[in-house]
């Protein structure tokens, strides 16, 4: 392990004391999907998860086989049975006759709505996959989504699966530089786009973004044949003729019926980008069938979701996974109804949120720690304003929520009686592993706690050894589970290596846990070179190669250093090189050096990745085999004492540093 697991655990001293629980509220209990029952029957996990993928889904060729794990760690569930996800979202709810069910109540930033019932987003689907056939795009083929919060981007991911195309979301946060390397990666040829989105009362532009990456696309990619662009600012943009193709005209002139294309279970449904501990994103691969029945099956379960009655508003971007699983396919398979916002929590008035949990009724709401802490910094008066009645279930997901966000996420916006369930997954997991279920858990502040049902997860030591209740080690998942990633796009060793490596045979989450005197499970972070700001995963490692992508840079360390709102934040230290060393003596000269770097940052990942702060440093800590010791340099970065230095090749390095702050 790196030394890095050290600082994930100093998380644990908040948990020490946290002895409080909260029973579901006995008529809570009494009505929910769910009871006890359900981990009994999860034992047996494979027939357990058998039932789900036939109960939650509608199969065209039912399946006969259950898991094939012999080819290890390569997973194949249900893979003799065929489906299609977009007909799972959409055709069978409007042949079930809920054809007139709102599925999408949009919300835009500067306030103007839209509802979309299941039969409308059926009809849309179906132009847009065949507008996507009539551009050329076959089953099989990669389509490159890049666009904001829009009903249209739920659109494209379905025709996408509707023709069995594998999309690839790249979040709308990310530059120009972040999208080329996925379309390369992916092979894509075709890219989805919206001219802007608006954000903060503006619009942002998106569409010169994917202009800049088509042009530096690496000479071995075979080129971008279309640019499909939705308009929804208006902005002024770039055009190229015979590429670049409106939204609404391509949709326009499609047919509104098609026939989806039934794929087999195995068949890729999606590639999403995530930051690994190298330089390079990895393209997490998720297939169809077994990721479909553990996105509806948690989706249904851990939300008690009740598709007739419930408003249901999953706060995340399509960007991210959360937004694959639970804005996209989870709720659309369940028939949900659910509300998308282009938008931020302060646009136009830090009230936003709450007001369009009472405009809707908003009955069950999955959001983020740090949206929270955000919103608890802003003060309780604002919600107060709000009738939050109308919430049954609370959720949280991206990171561990300190026990105090917990228990005012429940009191502000609960209510006081709100089952809260903080729910533990990742990118590679596809769907919620680790959560209370609502009615059942008597839930704590600020723990996961328990597997659900069909999961196997556990804390190990060093030697995969699970460890005795009241300890820390690594999180592990010791069973193979249906949405589990099934490979690195285009790199299986990678896979391998990054994940069933560590303890061989148990998949390695990468994250720090504790089992506390109940055997309950609290997660502590990352314990690899991963960050975790606002949520979003972010790679040290990247972060430092393209600080040293920058002329002015020798060499760079990143850390991620406690923050109180944000979870953690992106702090860099860096050596200039010898011929910037003169200029960086003088204080205004650094300082432009310093934003010049951040705007770098910026420029090669993307905004979320830039440094908060950026401290130009003569030397870094390393030990005698040259490896940087990131753990004195958090220590500087959450200005605490610097721990032990002795292992460090030249102990003055640190005075050094201290100087600089
Ligand atoms: O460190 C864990 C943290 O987020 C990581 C996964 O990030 P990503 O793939 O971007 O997916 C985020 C949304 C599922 C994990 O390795 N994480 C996620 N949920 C929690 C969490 N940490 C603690 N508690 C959670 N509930």
């Amino acid at each position: 392990m790196t030394d890095r697991t050290d600082a994930s655990t100093s998380g644990m001293d908040n948990h020490a004391n946290e002895a409080r629980s909260f029973a579901p509220p006995a008529p809570f209990a009494a009505q929910a999907n769910v009871d006890a029952d359900a981990y009994g029957l999860g034992a047996d996990s494979e027939r357990f998860w058998a039932d789900q993928a036939r109960a939650m889904l509608t199969w065209k060729t039912p399946f006969t086989q259950t898991l094939d794990w012999s080819q290890a760690p390569v997973a194949r569930w249900f893979a003799d049975g065929t489906l299609n996800a977009a007909h799972n979202a959409l055709d069978r709810h409007v042949q079930a006759g809920n054809g007139d069910r709102v599925a999408l109540y949009f919300e835009g930033e500067p306030g103007d709505t839209r509802q979309v019932t299941y039969a409308e987003l059926l009809t849309e689907v179906s132009r847009a996959a065949n507008a996507l056939q009539s551009l050329g795009v076959k089953t099989g083929d990669r389509v490159v989504i890049y666009m904001p919060m829009l009903v249209e981007s739920v659109v494209t991911m379905l025709a996408c699966a509707r023709i069995g195309a594998p999309h690839s979301v790249v979040f709308g946060g990310f530059s120009a530089d972040a999208l080329r390397s996925r379309i390369e990666d992916a092979g894509a040829r075709i890219v989805v786009t919206a001219d802007g989105g608006w954000r903060r009362g503006a619009p942002a532009a998106l569409k010169p973004a994917v202009d800049e990456a088509i042009a530096g696309l690496d000479p071995s990619h075979p080129g971008v044949d279309h640019v499909v662009v939705v308009r929804r600012t208006g902005q002024e943009i770039g055009w190229t003729q015979g590429r670049d193709l409106w939204w609404s005209e391509a949709l326009e002139a499609a047919d509104t019926r098609h026939d989806p294309v039934f794929v087999e279970a195995e068949h890729p449904l999606f590639i999403l980008y995530t930051s690994g501990t190298t330089g390079k994103p990895k393209g997490i691969l998720h297939t169809t069938g077994g990721y479909l029945t553990q996105a509806a099956w948690t989706h249904w379960a851990v939300f008690d979701l009740k598709a007739d009655s419930d408003v249901y508003w999953c706060t995340a971007d399509i960007g991210w996974i959360t937004g694959h699983s639970y804005v996209v396919y989870g709720p659309l398979v369940n028939g949900a109804s659910q509300v998308i916002y282009e938008g931020t929590p302060d646009a136009p008035h830090r009230g936003r949120w709450w007001e369009i949990v009472q405009k809707y009724k908003v009955s069950i709401l999955y959001t983020a720690p740090t949206a929270i802490r955000t919103c608890m910094k802003w003060g309780e008066q604002i919600p107060a304003q709000f009738d939050l009645g109308s919430l049954r279930v609370l959720g949280s997901v991206g990171e561990p929520i300190n026990p105090e966000a917990w228990m005012w996420y429940r009191r502000v916006i609960g209510g006081g009686s709100t089952p809260i369930v903080d729910t533990w997954w990742q990118t590679e997991t596809g769907a919620i592993m680790i959560s209370p279920l609502p009615g059942v858990t008597a839930t704590k502040p600020g723990s996961a706690q328990v597997p659900l049902p069909g999961i196997g997860a556990t804390v190990v030591d060093d030697d995969a050894a699970p460890v005795p209740n009241g300890a820390g080690g690594y999180l592990v998942i010791t069973k193979p589970w249906p949405s589990m990633l099934r490979g690195i796009w285009g790199d299986l060793q990678r896979f391998k290596d990054t994940y069933w490596s560590r303890f061989p045979g148990i998949y390695f989450a990468g994250d720090g846990a504790k089992k506390d005197q109940d055997g309950d499970i609290w997660l502590l972070g990352r314990v690899d070179d991963v960050m975790n700001v606002s949520g979003h995963r972010l790679s040290t490692t990247e972060i430092e190669s393209s600080l040293v992508a920058h002329e002015s840079v020798a060499e760079a360390a990143v850390v991620g250093a406690a923050d109180e709102t944000t979870g953690q934040a992106v702090v860099a230290f860096v050596i200039v090189r010898a011929q910037f060393a003169e200029l960086v003596t003088d204080p205004a000269q650094a300082a432009a050096l310093q934003e010049q770097l951040r705007n770098h940052v910026g420029k090669q990942i993307g905004p979320i990745a830039k440094p908060r702060r950026i401290l130009i440093v003569p030397e870094l800590p390393k030990t005698r085999s040259g490896k940087i010791m990131r753990r004195l340099l958090r220590d500087v970065a959450e200005n605490r004492t610097v721990g032990d230095a002795t292992t460090l090749a030249d102990s003055s390095v640190m005075n050094l540093i201290a100087r600089k702050m």
